[in-house]
């Protein structure tokens, strides 16, 4: 009886083990699709950061990605991870302060980037333009 019991407990053990160690890898694989993002939430679907792309950032202030994202040297294409370009870190800065507005002046709890929730979002300020005070 003893026996069988201490022998359950291990196999309970075992079983929760392997399956905390399958979810952990399945997360990492998730997370590891975008590299550079330090406001967006790390593991957001390829869904969400690509309706925020276009439909926040490009619709919102009418530019198109390049306005944000520098070119690999070598291939000629947008490399997104990249920082090169002081625009990229401007916008990180704007989401902040687009957060930081909605949670501090409208008191919504969790404000993020390309949520319904949002009061205040990009194109509030920007309707459609990269310098909405007409520089
Ligand atoms: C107004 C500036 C801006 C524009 C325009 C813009 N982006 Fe971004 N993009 C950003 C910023 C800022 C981040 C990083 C967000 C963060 O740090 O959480 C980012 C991150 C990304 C990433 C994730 C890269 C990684 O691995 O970390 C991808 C992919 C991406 N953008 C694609 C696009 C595409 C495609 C377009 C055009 C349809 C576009 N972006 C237009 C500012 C912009
Ligand atoms: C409260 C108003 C406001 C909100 C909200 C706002 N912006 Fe801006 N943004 C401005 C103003 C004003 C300027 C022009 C600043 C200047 O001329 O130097 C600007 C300029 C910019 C620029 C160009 C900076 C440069 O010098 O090249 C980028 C990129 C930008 N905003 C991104 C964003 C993004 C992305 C969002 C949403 C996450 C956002 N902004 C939300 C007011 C706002």
């Amino acid at each position: 009886m003893k026996i069988n019991r201490k022998f359950l407990i291990i196999l309970l053990l075992t079983v929760t083990v392997s399956v905390m160690a399958s979810a952990t890898i399945l997360k990492s694989e998730k997370e590891e699709r975008y590299v550079n993002l330090k406001v967006l939430p790390k593991n957001i679907s390829s869904k969400d950061l690509q309706k925020i792309m276009v439909d926040d950032f490009e619709d919102g202030l009418g530019v198109a990605c390049n306005f944000c994202h520098a070119a690999d040297k070598n291939t000629g294409q947008l490399d997104f991870a990249s920082d090169a370009k002081p625009e990229k870190e401007i916008a990180r800065s704007m989401m902040r302060m687009t957060i930081g507005i909605n949670k501090k002046y409208f008191k919504i709890k969790h404000p993020m980037i390309g949520t319904e929730a949002l009061t205040v979002t990009c194109n509030t300020c920007h309707n459609g333009v990269a310098f909405p005070d007409g520089h």
